[in-house]
């Protein structure tokens, strides 16, 4: 595994991120890149969206992937759907027709999930895969338990998942089961870029980097990753 670490602290934090989706934009301008949700990625989709109002053309083409949603939340704001139109899409000018959603709905969606592996392996797969890292060590939402052969799935949150996620939730709706591309397909991506931020995620970080590679820490199975790329600020790396 080629690994690359950079510690830098914010702004450097988001740039370094947006950087090196110029990069690979630059390189390839139809790149199919996946974007996770949460905190951890604000600046960084901040960065964006400031580079974009300066100039959209490097966005123009960029296609992209979602890593997971809820089950079931369609029509609702919260889902992950609407959150990343509402903090990226939209800024950067990507329309629908160059967006591979992940299935959301109950129905079929044991099929939705093959047929969306399938459309990500017609589409050439992930050229960049975004990731931030839960406290439980969980990537996208394949929480401990996961392993490497996991593909697109319906999973059940673990109890400390759902409620990390609380926030994004109103009228006391608490989401029990979730989408989420497996560990395996997450590993296909020709490069993968682990986003971490916070003192709270610095043993994980550690963990996932230098710890035994199973599926008590999901992350850990990035150490198989082909390329890996972690952006970490000060805090998150204090334990490296
Ligand atoms: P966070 O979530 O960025 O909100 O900490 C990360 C994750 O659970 O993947």
């Amino acid at each position: 595994m080629a690994v690359n670490i950079h510690i830098v602290e914010e702004p450097r934090w988001g740039a370094t991120a947006a950087d090196l989706l110029a990069g690979c934009l630059k390189a390839k301008p139809d790149a199919l890149v996946s974007f996770p949700t949460g905190h951890t990625p604000l600046p960084f989709y901040a960065e964006l969206a400031g580079r974009a109002a300066a100039d959209a053309a490097p966005f123009r083409r960029l296609r992209a992937v979602m890593l997971d949603d809820y089950l079931g939340a369609t029509a609702l704001p919260s889902n992950f759907y609407r959150w990343l139109r509402r903090e990226l899409f939209d800024a950067i000018g990507l329309d629908d027709s160059r967006l591979l959603r992940i299935p959301s709905e109950p129905d079929g969606i044991e099929q939705a999930c093959s047929d969306f592996e399938r459309a990500l392996a017609a589409q050439g797969g992930c050229d960049l895969q975004f990731l931030g890292l839960g406290g439980n060590g969980h990537i996208g939402f394949n929480d401990p338990g996961a392993d490497a052969a996991t593909r697109t799935r319906v999973v059940e949150l673990a109890p400390e998942t759902a409620r990390a996620n609380a926030e994004y939730w109103t009228n006391g709706y608490v989401p029990t089961r979730a989408v989420t591309q497996g560990i395996g397909t997450i590993l296909a991506a020709k490069r993968i870029c682990l986003l971490v931020r916070g003192p709270a995620k610095a043993d994980m970080l550690r963990r996932a980097l230098h710890g035994p590679i199973g599926a008590e820490v999901p992350a850990s199975f990035l150490q198989q990753a082909p390329e890996l790329t972690v952006i970490a600020d000060l805090a998150a790396a204090a334990r490296l």
